[in-house]
């Protein structure tokens, strides 16, 4: 007999939040829980923050607590409100956007459109040719301009926040997750900083606990040249062997040795962008103009009007 599970039975197993049916478990990460889900006939990505939340009094904590939380969840509702906005103002087409943020019994939860991405790590983006390789880079390049041009900092780049999507052309790149993300007017600071030390600048190192240092956009700019360096060879820069993050490395006065197969100029611009100093670091518009130039990009151009006012993404 053929059994079939039908969407309802298989559905009751997930929660429905907010009129979004979740269709698979979380998934748990650093400081949120993540699924897919349905609604209104289309797919979203959902997570759950897991801090801050709302504490009720019939949960056990005292009135003056859950005052406390409140007024927590309510700044953090008003931040990220504004922050998601800037971000989807800022958006080259190539930013996946929140589109949702709402607090929901106890917990915030954040939506975006669900992207259908091929699941491509470094590896294997190192196997493209090299003119794929050269438009993701372009058009990471591109969306960091737009985004930084609008004071607005990722402060999260890495493989796994870059999503690939097949295209009629080859693939493209989209970036998600500005959870760790600020706006440069209204930076993190001390303790509030997280980071991921595989591809955090030497400044976030130090800026962690120090709440005298700013960072700025230049902290994607840093950890782009690491993900170019993926993307180009598969592999990160090399390390002395007592140091396990290139910023450590950088902080101990060691450049990170850049693969000898990059070609000429991409090594350079990728060692200009992992200076140790943020300002010796290159814009991400001029990270984009340089691999547009005729010795590093073979004939590619700028789009047409590039000075940081389109919004159209160079695919
Ligand atoms: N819009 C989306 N469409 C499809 N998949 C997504 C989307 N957003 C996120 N994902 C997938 O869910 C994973 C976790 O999402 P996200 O990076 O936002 O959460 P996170 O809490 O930062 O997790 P991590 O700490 O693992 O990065 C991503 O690495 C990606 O594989
Ligand atoms: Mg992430």
């Amino acid at each position: 007999m053929e059994i079939r599970i039908t969407r309802k039975r298989k559905n009751i197993l997930f929660p429905c939040i907010n009129g979004y049916q979740l269709t698979q478990p979380w998934s748990t990460s650093g400081s949120a829980q993540w699924s897919f889900a349905e609604k209104d006939n289309q797919k979203w990505f959902i997570k759950q923050f897991i801090a801050p939340k709302f504490k009720r009094e019939s949960d056990g904590v005292s009135k003056e607590q859950a005052e406390r939380a409140r007024i927590r969840c309510e700044n953090f509702r008003k931040r990220q409100e504004f922050f998601y906005g800037q971000i989807r103002k800022a958006n080259t087409g190539n930013v996946v956007p929140v589109t949702d943020f709402f607090s929901f019994g106890t917990y915030f939860y954040a939506v975006s459109p669900k992207i259908d991405d091929v699941g491509m790590d470094p590896l294997k983006i190192s196997g493209l040719s090299a003119e794929q390789r050269h438009l993701l880079m372009k058009i990471l390049s591109y969306n960091l301009t737009i985004l930084h041009q609008n004071g607005i900092v990722h402060a999260d780049l890495k493989p796994d926040n870059v999503l690939i999507k097949e295209t009629a052309k080859g693939y493209t790149a989209k970036l998600i997750d500005f959870d760790a993300g600020f706006l440069e007017s209204d930076p993190k600071r001390g303790e509030g900083v997280s980071f991921d030390p595989v591809f955090a600048a030497p400044e976030t190192i130090l800026a962690f606990g120090n709440s005298s240092i700013d960072l700025t956009c230049k902290i994607d700019i840093f950890a782009l040249g690491l993900l170019f360096h993926l993307y180009a060879t598969g592999k990160m820069p090399g390390l002395p062997d007592a140091c396990v993050y290139a910023s450590q490395a950088i902080l101990e006065g060691h450049a990170p040795a850049l693969d000898d197969s990059l070609p000429q100029e991409l090594a350079a611009l990728i060692a200009d962008m992992l200076s140790e100093k943020p300002e010796q670091r290159p814009t991400a518009s001029t990270v984009f103009l340089r691999l547009n130039s005729p010795d590093q990009a073979n004939g590619f151009h700028p789009p047409a009007g590039f000075a940081g006012n389109s919004r159209k993404a160079p695919t």
